[in-house]
């Protein structure tokens, strides 16, 4: 048995007042077209067809990697209108057609609405909700009997029909064989001069096909979102929904509401998540760490009981076991911090090996460098890896080797195991196994000189 899903994203939505096109608005990190067609695949519909007509370019590039099928709808004429675009003719069994812009429908829904026709056995099939404020929707008319009648725009309603409170959610199952006859009937005589797709109900039931409706409790089925407001709304549920979900999974959150956790993160049980973090991408975090406040982690992988201390800031970093992070950090890409090792406030990192048990405690900028295992880097330290002919250069330190504070490193420059750099050191030059390195400018005291110099300034 074979099911098409139609999305319909052809239409501007102005009311987003944003130059990107509306489906392409995330919704919790993810654009919103791209997780209707997730639960399309996770409902097993894999004949996928998304309608595309405003910033189509834009839509494309979207979906083109994820093998999905647009087709181009040239004028906005109507939701029917649409429906013909998406070659109706190459689609054979059933068809469930879904707005663009309703980005909360899960895949079971899917499944249960797909199910739920065919054991009916029928033609064609609206899913409707019962909504206590039912706005804008189109009504659903029903006769005495409780049997569907037709759909009524609320542009084009009576005072009394528009206090139905059952709506058209504005998805639709039908065979695929009822559209290809139906669709091209639609006029587009109504208020709006559109091809209304609702008009299929009207022609079904008029040449009388088994027509029905879906009622679901799901309000959210119906929610689309149409302005940022709709979109800040639709986001703040994904992040709880998944906040629970971890909770669910044995995660400490102490203060939830604020936390935006995206559905790409893994988190392990025991693993205590402060206010205010942010932890987005393909992050995943082990079990009994600690995440403190106002922390923005992305695409990385952080081990078992590590701590990540306040405000630090990590991208594409890879923390192993044991180690500690921040206060106020900066892990850039390709940073990889070794077993119990411990980076602390104002040290910031791209694209460095830092070994197991080793060090940066405070104000340190370290890049391009291989650092070994138990090292001990001072305050102050600088890798200078940018050079004056805009190349980068890397810094190698070996094993147990002391840097004292406010040393520069001026690469490339290799060291060696087991050495001691003295305080205010510029490293220009290798460091062999075992040395003291040294290079300062000898000190004098000339003795007096103080009292002397200080009378001079008061006379
Ligand atoms: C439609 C329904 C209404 C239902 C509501 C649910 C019709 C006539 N009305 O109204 O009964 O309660 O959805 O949300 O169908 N689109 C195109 N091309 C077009 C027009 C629209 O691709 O030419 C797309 C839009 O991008 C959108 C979807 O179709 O994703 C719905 O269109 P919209 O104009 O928003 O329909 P509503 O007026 O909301
Ligand atoms: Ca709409």
């Amino acid at each position: 048995m074979k099911s098409t899903a139609l999305i319909l994203a052809g239409g501007q939505g102005t009311r987003m007042k944003s130059a990107l096109p509306k489906v392409l608005h995330p919704v919790a990190g993810k654009p919103m077209i791209v997780r209707i067609i997730e639960s399309c695949r996770k409902a097993d519909v894999n004949d996928i067809r998304v309608i595309v007509g405003h910033g189509q370019n834009l839509v494309k590039t979207v979906l083109e990697p994820l093998a999905i099928h647009t087709y181009v709808q040239i004028n906005q004429l109507g939701t029917a209108d649409a429906v013909k675009s998406a070659d109706l003719d190459s689609i054979e069994d059933i068809v469930i057609i879904m707005n663009g812009d309703h980005p909360l429908i899960s895949a079971q829904e899917i499944k249960n609405f797909i199910s739920d026709f065919r054991e009916q056995k029928l033609d064609v099939a609206v899913v409707t909700v019962e909504l206590a404020e039912p706005g804008e929707f189109g009504r659903i008319i029903r006769n005495s009997n409780k049997q569907l009648v037709s759909i009524v725009e609320a542009k084009d309603a009576s005072a009394e029909t528009l206090k139905v409170k059952e709506i058209n959610t504005g998805i639709y199952v039908a065979k695929a064989e009822v559209l290809q006859k139906y669709i091209p009937l639609i006029q587009n005589n109504n208020s709006k001069k559109e091809f209304y797709l609702t008009d299929l109900i009207d022609l079904g039931l008029k040449d009388g096909l088994k027509v029905q409706v879906l009622l679901s409790n799901n309000v959210d089925v119906a929610h689309g979102v149409n302005n940022q407001v709709e979109l800040a709304r639709a986001t703040k549920k994904v992040f709880t929904q998944y906040a629970n979900k971890l909770m669910e999974g044995g995660v400490i959150m102490i203060d939830p509401a604020t936390c935006y956790i995206e559905e790409s993160v893994i988190v392990g049980s025991g693993s205590v998540i402060y206010p205010n973090v942010f932890l987005r991408g393909k992050t995943a975090i082990g079990a009994f760490s600690v995440i403190e406040s106002n922390c923005m982690i992305s695409n990385s992988v952080i081990g078992d009981s590590v701590q990540i201390k306040a405000g630090s800031y990590i991208d594409e970093v890879i923390v192993k076991n044991n180690a500690s992070v921040g206060p106020y950090a900066r892990l850039r890409p390709e940073t990889i911090i070794g077993e119990s090792a411990h980076v602390g406030n104002f040290v910031e990192m791209k694209k460095v090996n830092f070994g197991k048990k080793s060090k940066a405690g405070h104000l340190t900028y370290l890049g391009d460098a291989e650092i070994g295992e138990e090292v001990n880097i001072g305050c102050g330290t600088i890798t200078c890896n940018y050079s004056a002919d805009k190349k980068k250069y890397k810094t190698v330190i070996g094993d147990r080797v002391f840097v004292g504070s406010n040393t520069q490193f001026v690469a490339p420059v290799t060291v060696g195991n087991d050495v001691l750099i003295a305080s205010g050191t510029t490293v220009t030059k290798a460091i062999p196994d075992g040395a003291l390195a040294l290079s300062r400018t000898p000190q004098v005291n000339k003795e007096g000189y103080a009292q002397k110099l200080m009378k001079k300034t008061e006379s």
